[in-house]
């Protein structure tokens, strides 16, 4: 079986699927692991290496995806401006891809998938159970995004996060509000408590109560709350529940100096959570880092990719942080993805065990079929 990764091709990309020290186990299982030349710069991950490692380098994609059977990757496939093609174009039919993304937000791209007859499994649909956590992609990178997020938050702020008694005066510390205490949610509280901030948390699942305090932060209790699917994640709010709950939390947001947004509901927008009503409320030199602007936004004024200032409180809407910290990131990655692969890989050669919750719910597509629910919305919608 021969493993293909190549350049990551999206804008801004800086990641890479596989990482050298992870080649040593696929070959182990029996695997070839094809590179194309200097695909892994970015992430220090050098061609090398990957020779060391036991990879072979090849020149460029359309070699690697040429003679590939199975292809890495950490964004969806897509066209190529270098190449003139897109990169199913260049996978033969019958080539399996693991990749990440959100099968309902590209109904294109399912189509191409199908036509092409190439075999697709997202590591976005991994179901979250104990045996899946070594492939969980989404956690590994959503604990970069929520410890970047401080960083940025920190780095904007023109004061010091911790309070401080100095020959010049006491400095009190900066208030840090994390509103959505999932996985990018825990980390940035840990994060903004090494830095001094005095810490509070909210989210709609009251179970992480004991999580945010074993962090030492307190945990904002409001009679709003949501129960979890069986998956752990929030079910949505309705709109007359979302509007107390902007209400409520007002006085929080006014009260912050630091505000990080994390909340999320699968399969929907982002909810808006601060309005621009609330951002007038804050004291200028605020800070809010919104980790939602890639799904809308929690935060009304979020312009995503960007930062904006309003009232001097600076809104700032970063998408794709995990590449910002690309060595990290793709190492994470690098081992989630192997960790998925193998799970299927059984001497040398892919067993595609349908029986196996964590092969059948991560499937896009299969042998020119749309196998994902969400991917079949998605189909038909477009
Ligand atoms: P996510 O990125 O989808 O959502 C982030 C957070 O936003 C969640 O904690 C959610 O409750 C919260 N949220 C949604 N709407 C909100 C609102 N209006 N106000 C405040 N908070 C709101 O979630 P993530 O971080 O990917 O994971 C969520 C949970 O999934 C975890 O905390 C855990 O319980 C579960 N999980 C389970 C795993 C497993 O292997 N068993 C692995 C990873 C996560």
């Amino acid at each position: 079986m021969k493993v293909g990764i190549v350049k990551e091709i999206a804008s801004g990309e800086r990641r890479i699927a596989l990482v050298p020290s992870s080649v040593a186990a696929l070959t182990k299982a029996g695997a070839e692991v094809l590179v194309e030349a200097k695909a892994g710069e970015e992430a220090l991950a050098y061609d090398r290496d990957f020779e060391e490692a036991g990879a072979r380098v090849l020149p460029d994609a359309a070699s690697v995806l040429g003679e590939a059977e199975l292809v890495l990757k950490v964004q969806r496939p897509m066209h190529s401006e270098a190449l003139g093609r897109h990169e199913t174009d260049l996978m033969k039919p019958g080539t399996v891809v693991l990749t990440s993304f959100l099968p309902w937000t590209d109904a294109d791209l399912v189509k191409r998938l199908v036509e092409r007859r190439i075999t697709c499994f997202s590591l976005d649909l991994i179901p979250r159970i104990s045996r899946a956590q070594p492939m969980d992609a989404r956690s590994a990178m959503s604990t970069i995004a929520g410890y970047k997020s401080v960083l940025i938050a920190a780095d904007a702020y023109t004061k010091l996060f911790p309070m401080l008694s100095t020959a010049a005066g006491t400095i009190a510390p900066a208030k840090a509000l994390i509103w959505g205490v999932g996985v990018a949610g825990l980390q940035a509280i840990a994060t903004a408590r090494r830095l001094g901030a005095v810490v509070s948390a909210y989210d709609v699942r009251p179970a992480v109560k004991g999580e945010v305090e074993s962090l030492g932060a307190r945990f904002i209790t409001l009679d709003i709350t949501s129960e979890a699917d069986a998956s752990g994640y929030a079910k949505g709010l309705e709109a007359d529940q979302e509007a107390r709950l902007r209400e409520m939390m007002t006085r929080h947001v006014a009260d912050s100096d630091i505000v990080i947004t994390t909340a999320l509901v699968p399969g929907r927008p982002a909810p808006r959570l601060i309005t621009a009503d609330m951002v007038s409320k804050m004291k200028p030199g605020s800070q809010i880092v919104d980790l939602a602007a890639e799904q809308g936004g929690n935060c009304e004024l979020t312009k995503p990719g960007t930062r904006t200032t309003v009232h001097g409180v600076t809104i700032h809407g970063p998408i794709n942080l995990p590449s910002e910290m690309p060595a990290q990131a793709s190492h994470l990655y690098s081992r989630t993805i192997t960790s998925f692969l193998l799970n299927m890989f059984k001497k040398g050669e892919l067993l595609l065990d349908a029986d196996d919750p964590i092969v059948r719910e991560s499937y896009v597509t299969r042998d020119g079929q749309v196998i994902a629910e969400s991917a079949k919305a998605g189909t038909q919608g477009s």
